[in-house]
């Protein structure tokens, strides 16, 4: 694996899935290839869980970890090739991919949307022009449209507590005051699309999710018959990608609450945090058995340290 920006780059995800379980079982047997080796984390916006499993994936393989919050500490990075760089921005990107190159064998980079430009959201812009210039490998802390490394974890968990060989999985929209990143629900959709399992995203009308990540899963607009005979009800924000960054709060209704999650097969709540409670899902459904959120946010380290083992050349 040469970076890891999306399941695209991830030849079988049972293997992969299968591999993290190992690596849960068995979290410092997996030193032999990353030992002294030195993991670089960028991060241009906030994080809890990234920021903290990542470190923790890394100690468990022996590896040295560099943090730095970029947005805060380091130079404005200009991204556009040919510029005359006499106004705020002091360094390329260019420089400074191949400088923390020379720093880390692998570099996490994480770089929300900016929900104000769709295309350059979409094509990636930032982490695709890092990629570029940067000298060692590149994991995706979260990108503008997409989460691997969370979806990872969400699949690992769900393998961990599904009853059935094909659950019902269902990825519900949940209110939120603010316009949010699809990058959560995008990277589900294209991780649970890989699987076998019976996918069904609910949403609202103009907030379906781009057709490249979506793929072939059933879209419903009314939540109350999507999450019927449920297994999972994976709930998540996301502002629209039609109108583009476009945000519905007003949608009370779509909030996850112990009545709705009655209309499924005792089914298991996720979302991948941090999450608005009584916005997004109900203290009574959070706080319930049938929530699987620390879980996932758990088995976040053993995702990144399988990531980290593919990219530093381990094979299985
Ligand atoms: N789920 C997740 O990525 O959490 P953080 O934003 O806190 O890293």
């Amino acid at each position: 694996m040469k970076n890891f920006i999306s399941l695209n780059n991830v030849d079988s995800l049972d293997a992969l899935v299968q591999l993290a379980a190992e690596v849960k079982k068995n979290p410092f047997g997996f030193k032999k290839h990353t030992e002294n080796k030195t993991l670089g984390l960028l991060f241009f916006n906030p994080s809890l869980r990234t920021r903290l499993s990542s470190q923790k994936a890394a100690f468990n393989l022996g590896m040295q970890v560099m943090v730095m919050n970029v947005d805060k500490d380091g130079w404005v990075l200009e991204m556009e090739d040919g510029a005359v760089m006499n106004q705020g921005k002091q360094e390329h990107i260019k420089e400074a991919a191949a400088v923390i190159s020379q720093y880390c064998d692998v570099i996490g980079v994480r770089t929300f949307a900016s929900l104000t430009n769709k295309e350059d959201d979409y094509a990636e812009a930032f982490l695709s022009k890092f990629i570029k210039h940067a000298l060692v490998p590149v994991i995706s802390l979260e990108s503008a449209t997409l989460h691997p490394l969370q979806s990872l974890a969400d699949v690992l968990t769900i393998e961990e507590h599904k009853k059935i060989a094909k659950p019902k999985v269902v990825l519900s929209w949940a209110p939120h005051p603010k316009p949010l990143p699809q990058a959560v629900p995008n990277s589900f959709a294209q991780w649970i699309n890989a699987t076998d399992y019976d996918f069904v995203i609910a949403n609202p009308e103009g907030f379906d999710l781009s057709k490249e990540f979506a793929g072939s899963a059933k879209v419903i607009h009314n939540q109350d018959e999507a999450l019927k005979d449920a297994d999972f009800v994976y709930a998540k924000n996301w502002s629209s990608y039609q109108n583009y960054g476009k945000s519905a709060p007003e949608l009370t209704d779509w909030t996850i609450t112990s009545k709705k999650m009655k209309l499924t097969q005792q089914a298991k709540f996720m979302h991948c945090l941090p999450v608005r409670r009584n916005v997004v899902v109900s203290d009574e459904v959070l706080d319930s058995d049938a929530s699987l959120v620390i879980e996932q946010a758990n088995n976040r380290t053993f995702s990144a340290q399988t990531v980290l083992l593919k990219l530093l050349d381990y094979e299985n």
